[in-house]
Order: C-alpha cells, then structure tokens, then sequence
C-alpha cells in the first residue's frame, strides 16, 4: 500500500475537512500544504498573494510541495492549484495513493462564497461564473493526475466520504 494519502480538488471540496477526519479515523499524520506554507513563510496565503503575487506563491508551494511529499503516514490535503503542476504531482505520487473530491459546482459556490480568504474568488461579482471558469480549466489536471475520484455534492455527509476513502485507500495496492 502506498503510504500516504493525498487528497487534491477545487476550494471548497473538503480537503482540509475530510483529510483531518481521515487521519482521525486512520490514525495518521495530517498535512494542510497551505498551513505548511503559511507556518514556513510566516504569513496568511492571502497576504502572500498580495504582497508577493501568485508567481512567487506558485514558487514556494512547490518547494513545499516537495518537502511535504518526502513524509510519511501522512494525509496530505493540498491547495486547489496544486495539481496544475506535473512536478508537483509526480512528487507526491511516488508515495501516495491520489484521491480526487470531485465536488457539484453549487456546492462548490455555496462553500467558496462563505469565506473571503482565497485570492483568486476575491473581487468576483459572480462567484458561479468565476468558480466555473477556473474548474474548467483545472479538471484535466484533477483527472489526470488521480487514482480515482469520490462524488460529492450538499446531500453528501462527511462520515459517507470518510468511510468510502478508507476503503478505497486500504484495497488500493
Ligand atoms: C488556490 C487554492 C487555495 C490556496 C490558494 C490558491 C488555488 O487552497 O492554495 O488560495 O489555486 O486553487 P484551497 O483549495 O485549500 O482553498
């Protein structure tokens, strides 16, 4: 079994939420790769988009990226950008098992839209359009890069996921 469990997807899909519950269940480590990034830099994800730009955001979440896939036992929650890159993935693949959360769209709005800290939503009239438009031009690489996918929408309860992750995660070989 591949060791860690990483949990990719679009803000607002759960992976923070269902990756701390996995490791409850699972009894293994938790890590948040934007929690990682803020306790290295010092600063909110927010902050260092604005003061750095995403470039240098983009820079730093691939060192961490790396850094955080040379764990172990770990459930790794990542950002929503992480999956753009191949480096990024193939790092995190070579011990772990990739789950996608492939959240509905109004959930996915409903989530976003309840909180202003994520930079690339901020400034968005239309929070549908704009969630539209970044997941269209990221759920190739979602895809792509997964081991295999678990549905979710707001009917969806957090125990079902959880549940349905493990098992999927234990027969994974
Ligand atoms: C981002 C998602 C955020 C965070 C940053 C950029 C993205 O993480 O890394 O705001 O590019 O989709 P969450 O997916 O945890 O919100």
């Amino acid at each position: 079994m591949k060791q860690n469990l990483i949990l990719i997807g679009f803000m607002g899909s759960g992976k923070s939420t269902v990756g701390r519950e996995l490791a409850r269940s699972l009894h293994m480590n938790f890590v948040d790769t934007d929690h990682y990034i803020e306790n290295k830099e010092n600063m909110k994800i927010k902050d260092l988009f604005t003061r750095r730009g995403e470039e240098k955001f983009r820079k730093l979440e691939s060192k961490y990226v790396q850094e955080i896939s040379q764990m172990t036992h770990t459930i790794i929650s990542t950002g929503g950008g992480v999956a753009n890159s191949d480096a990024n993935m193939n790092a995190l693949k070579k011990n772990g098992f990739v789950v996608y959360l492939d959240c509905a769209i109004d959930c996915l709005v409903e989530r976003v839209s309840r909180r202003n800290t994520r930079p690339l939503l901020n400034g968005f009239i239309d929070q549908h359009a704009r969630v539209v438009e970044l997941l269209n031009s990221r759920v190739g690489n979602y895809r792509k890069h997964k081991n295999t996918s678990v549905f979710i929408n707001s009917k969806t309860n957090l125990e079902d996921t959880v549940a349905l992750i493990k098992k999927l995660y234990i027969n994974f070989d």
